[in-house]
């Protein structure tokens, strides 16, 4: 009796282990350096920072979502550019892109722009089948958090499993990286990875 329980734990742990080894992970993430938000002007956009700590500590691949038409350097005229392919609905094109068909899990990153995600994000989901996937969010902000983003991601994605998205400011990612890294780390051992 005593050795059926054991080994009933011990079964019940594995399966209560959320992530199993063969959980394969792609860490996808549009982010911007140059001139930005209150951090002047940096090399390492701010979410970027956050992807990179996620891949780091999941052994997940990082993949860089980026536009085939760049972004200005300048802050302002990025705004104005981002809020027009908002007042468009536009698909902004991808320089380039990844087959995500082999991936269990998929952490999408992104800063918050204009209250949600950043056009090229749309393109990017669009692009691609994320039936029974898990598909996990993390944004930095300038202080509206995900705002929407969780909810627009749950609606578009509705064959998906969509789990807790991680907002993040985007001067803490940039300026304190022992608290950006702490926050990282709480939220994914939260998740069970
Ligand atoms: C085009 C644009 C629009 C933005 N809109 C918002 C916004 O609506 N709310 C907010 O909190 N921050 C906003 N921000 C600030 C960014 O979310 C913040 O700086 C973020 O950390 C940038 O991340 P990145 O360096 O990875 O691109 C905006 C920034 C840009 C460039």
């Amino acid at each position: 009796m005593k050795k059926l329980f054991a080994s009933l734990t011990l079964l019940l742990a594995s399966a209560g282990a959320a992530y199993a080894a063969d959980n394969k992970i792609l860490v996808a993430v549009f982010s911007r350096a140059d001139e930005n938000y209150s951090v002047g002007i940096i090399e390492k956009g701010n979410t970027m920072v956050l992807a990179e700590m996620i891949a780091e500590k999941t052994g997940g691949e990082l993949f860089e979502i980026k536009p085939a038409k760049p972004y200005p350097k300048d802050y302002k005229t990025t705004t104005e550019i981002a809020k027009r392919e908002q007042n468009e609905n536009a698909r902004p094109a991808l320089l380039n892109d990844k087959d995500i068909s082999g991936y269990d899990t998929i952490f999408l990153g992104y800063p918050n722009w204009w209250g949600d995600m950043p056009m090229i994000i749309y393109t990017f989901l669009e692009s691609h089948d994320f039936s029974g996937k898990t598909v996990i969010p993390f944004c930095t902000h300038g202080g509206s958090g995900l705002s929407g983003t969780e909810g627009t991601l749950r609606r578009r994605l509705s064959k998906s499993r969509l789990m807790k998205g991680l907002a993040m400011s985007g001067t803490t990612a940039q300026n304190n990286r022992d608290e950006t890294r702490e926050r990282v780390n709480e939220w994914l051992d939260g998740l069970g990875f």
